[in-house]
C-alpha cells in the first residue's frame, strides 16, 4: 500500500472580489512538502503570507488549484470537514500566543484535547508532557499574566503540539518577542523538528527564516524557491 500524499499544492490562486474589482492575492502557488520538513515562507508585508497560511491551515479555501493534505483533497471539502481536518492536522501558532487568560498553562494546553473528547486523565498527562518538552515543567500552574512573553509563546507551542497534528503552522511566531527570546523559540522549533515535527513558519524576517531547513520566498503573491537554498 502506498502512503497518502502528505502535502501537495499545485496551481493555487486566491482572488478576492472587491466591489467590481478582483484582487489577485496568490498566483499559481506550487509547493510540496514531506513529513519532517521545516519550511519558512519569507515575504514582505502584503505579499500574501497570511492568505497562504489560511489556505494551508484549512481556514480558507483557494479560488483555484489543488491542495492535498494527508491524502485529503482539501478543495473538495465542506465547512464541517474542513473544521475536522483543521483540528486534527494543524497546530496553529500566532504572533501573540492567544492563551486564555483565565486558564493556567496546563489547562490552556489541555483545551484542544477537551474539544477532541480525550478523557481528563489522558489529557492531563499529555499536556504535562508537552509543557515538559517546551521547558515549562515548573510553570504548569502559572496563569498567562504570570509568564513572560517567551514562556507564553512556549505554552502556545505546547498547545499546538498536544493533538499531534501533521503540521505546526506558525505565523510570525517571534514577531512579538525581543531578539533573545525569539532566538530561544527558534531553538525550540529546531529541536522539535529534529524529533520529527513538520513545521511551516511564516515570517518577514530573513534571520528568522534562515532558522528553517528550507525557505521559499513570496513576493506579490508569487512563490519561488531559489535553487540551492537549503540551510542544511
Ligand atoms: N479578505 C480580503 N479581501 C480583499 N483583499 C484582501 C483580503 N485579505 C487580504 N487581502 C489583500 O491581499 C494582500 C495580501 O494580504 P496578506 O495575505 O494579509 O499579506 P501578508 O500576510 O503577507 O502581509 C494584501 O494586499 C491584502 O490587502
Ligand atoms: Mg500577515
Amino acid at each position: 500500500m502506498t502512503e497518502p500524499v502528505f502535502f501537495h499544492m499545485a496551481g493555487i490562486h486566491k482572488v478576492y472580489p472587491m466591489g467590481d474589482e478582483q484582487v489577485h492575492v496568490l498566483k499559481d502557488v506550487n509547493l510540496d512538502l514531506e513529513k519532517g520538513d521545516y519550511l519558512s515562507v519569507l515575504g514582505p508585508s502584503g505579499s500574501g503570507k497570511t492568505t497562504l497560511m489560511n489556505i494551508i491551515g484549512c481556514l480558507d479555501t483557494a479560488s483555484a488549484g489543488e491542495y492535498v493534505l494527508e491524502g485529503y483533497d482539501i478543495g473538495e471539502m465542506d465547512e464541517v470537514e474542513l473544521a475536522r481536518i483543521r483540528s486534527r492536522e494543524i497546530g496553529f501558532i500566532f504572533q501573540n500566543s492567544q492563551l486564555l487568560p483565565r486558564l493556567n498553562a496546563l489547562k490552556n494546553v489541555e483545551l484542544p484535547l477537551i474539544y477532541a473528547g480525550v478523557s481528563p486523565r489522558e489529557r492531563r498527562q499529555r499536556a504535562r508532557e508537552m509543557l515538559e518538552k517546551v521547558g515549562l515543567s515548573r510553570r504548569m500552574e502559572h496563569y498567562p499574566n504570570q509568564l513572560s512573553g517567551g514562556q507564553q509563546q512556549r505554552v502556545a507551542i505546547a498547545r499546538a503540539m498536544v493533538g499531534n497534528p501533521a503540521i505546526l503552522l506558525a505565523d510570525e511566531p517571534t514577531g512579538a518577542l525581543d531578539q533573545k527570546t525569539g532566538r530561544q523559540v527558534m531553538d525550540l522549533f529546531q529541536a522539535l523538528n529534529r524529533e520529527g515535527r513538520t513545521i511551516i513558519m511564516i515570517t518577514h524576517d530573513m534571520n528568522i527564516a534562515a532558522c528553517a531547513r528550507r525557505t521559499v520566498h513570496i513576493v506579490d503573491g508569487v512563490l519561488t524557491e531559489r535553487a540551492g537554498e537549503a540551510h542544511g
